[in-house]
């Protein structure tokens, strides 16, 4: 069973403005807690007075996680309420933010492989969402579609299997025609991960890290999308860590950590790197790799990717040491917006000195998809004039094609292993996603030069950066149109989408 650190745990008791002072550090204790069942604890009970989400340097939260109502281990069931509510995120004011079950990230979803999963999603929004599983293969009329709304109101119930070997880091989040970017950006989204009963890291302390992007405007609320937004992907967001602005993380000196990181932004690149400390890389979007990949001095996560990181901490007391995402893409459009930005900081406490953790050098068996028997080819592409209702200067499109929800833009067979060839023609960088299924990165290409990927990794976002190429090799293993687009939400709303359609295999 995996343990989750509560760095919280010590804290609860202590009057609130003292929670944090540099002194209680050395009180701090890791209290392990049970991943799958210990849920239900609310982290923000003790400042709440006197501290909100964007009070700086308080400590990381961990997210609550949502109760299995099922007493039988091969059943999750459980409900999710999305609701608009008044939030005090400044003092002084309250904001409107779109909640799952009254919480901004969402309640994290633990489940098992081979479990049978029935959620109950109840809309009183004022408007049709619905939740998709991203990275998850489950059926696509359980994946939250923009073809399937959830109308206001209403209630639906999602139910799909957890396949085997699918134990990964995964994240659910609206996918409403239009309106994704806009429901994101209030607060819809949260962390899902599933588990398997054969985690090789099992033993390692396991962290959280779901990073979302929050705009303001002047009455502290959440600022529309602006044309430039709708041109380039929502800019000048702060960047949150489970809700909090540059939260501390306390560690003990030397402790080696699992740190599970989600880009949950709409449209941030998040080079992450963390001062005095490189990170090993175990696992991607869809679960671990075959081996740990040591000595990264920084990660990119593209906005929708994940990561599993181990992080060793320094061996010296009081160190601190930011999460910091650098800048990564050229401001093609001088916005002047895009810069290195803190996430949190990585504190150590005086705490003995934490003996290493050694890695075991096998994680878990990655086999190639194997030979491919069909090609498909993606362009992104940049065009005028379409798709300027919401004021966007430029427009992306997938095949230079407008979305279309009726149309099939590609088709395929179920089982049959694919090459997709993603060539970027435009000037900017696009995280490139497919529903249904994870696939794997074979190349990158720029002009000529063709880089094969380093090693086997499971994905259902990849980052084509402008003016390259990526062949990725994919497979998909339910029949039903799957959605493919850019992941910087304001190009998925606004035409960068397509349909896959898978067919059954054989014709059949
Ligand atoms: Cu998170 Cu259609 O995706
Ligand atoms: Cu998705
Ligand atoms: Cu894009």
């Amino acid at each position: 069973m995996p343990r989750i650190v509560h760095p919280m745990a010590m804290t609860r008791p202590l009057p609130p403005r003292r929670a944090f002072l540099r002194g209680i550090a050395a009180t701090f204790a890791f209290v392990a807690g049970c991943g799958r069942q210990s849920g239900g604890d609310s982290q923000l009970t003790t400042s709440a007075a006197t501290s909100h989400a964007l009070t700086e340097g308080e400590p990381l939260p961990m997210l609550d996680t949502l109760a299995n109502a099922s007493s039988d281990v091969s059943q999750f069931t459980a409900s999710l309420v999305a609701e608009r509510e008044d939030v005090a995120i400044v003092p002084g004011a309250s904001t409107s933010m779109l909640r799952y079950n009254g919480r901004s990230p969402g309640p994290l979803i633990e489940l098992a492989e081979g479990q049978h999963v029935r959620i109950e999603l109840e809309n009183r929004l004022d408007d049709s969402t619905t939740i998709h599983w991203h990275g998850l293969p489950v059926p696509s009329n359980q994946d939250g579609n923009p073809m399937d709304p959830v109308a206001a109101g209403t209630t639906r119930i999602y139910e799909f299997d957890v396949p085997r070997g699918t134990a990964g880091t995964y994240w659910y989040h609206p996918h409403p025609h239009d309106a994704t970017a806009s429901q994101v950006a209030r607060g819809l989204a949260a962390p899902l991960i599933v588990r398997a009963d054969d985690d090789p890291l099992a033993g390692i302390p396991e962290v959280l890290m779901f990073i979302t992007g929050l705009k303001l405007d002047a009455q502290s609320q959440v600022a529309p999308d602006t044309p430039i937004d709708w041109t380039v992907g929502r800019q000048q967001e702060m960047l949150l860590v489970n809700g909090r602005r540059l939260p501390v993380h306390a560690v003990a000196p030397g402790a080696t950590q699992r740190w599970r990181i989600f880009n949950a932004t709409a449209a941030s690149h998040l080079r992450l790197a963390l001062e005095g400390h490189t990170f090993t890389l175990v696992g991607t979007d869809g679960g671990l790799l075959g081996a740990p990949v040591a000595g990264l001095a920084e990660f990119l996560l593209a906005p929708a990717q994940r990561a599993e990181l181990i992080v060793r901490a320094n061996g010296a007391p009081h160190g601190r040491y930011r999460l910091r995402a650098l800048r990564f893409e050229t401001d093609f459009l001088n916005l002047g917006t895009y810069q290195d930005q803190d996430l949190l900081t990585l504190a150590t406490t005086n705490a003995l000195p934490t003996p290493p953790v050694e890695l075991p050098p096998v994680l878990r068996p990655i086999e190639d998809l194997g030979p491919p028997t069909a090609q498909q080819s993606v362009s992104l592409d940049e065009v005028a004039d379409v798709c300027t209702s919401n004021g966007a200067k430029r427009t992306f499109l997938i095949n230079n094609r407008l979305f279309d929800m009726n149309r099939v833009d590609l088709v395929t067979e179920v089982g049959r292993v694919e090459l997709w060839n993603v060539v970027n023609n435009t000037a900017m960088a696009h995280p490139f996603h497919i529903h249904g299924t994870q696939f794997q990165l074979v190349s990158r290409q720029v002009g000529t030069d063709v880089t094969p990927s380093p090693y086997l990794a499971w994905l259902d976002t990849v980052l084509v950066p402008s003016q390259q190429a990526v062949t990725i090799k994919a497979r998909q293993t339910l029949p039903g149109k799957r959605m493919f687009h850019c992941h910087i939400l304001e190009h998925e709303d606004n035409c960068m989408m397509a349909i896959l359609d898978v067919r059954p295999a054989n014709g059949a």
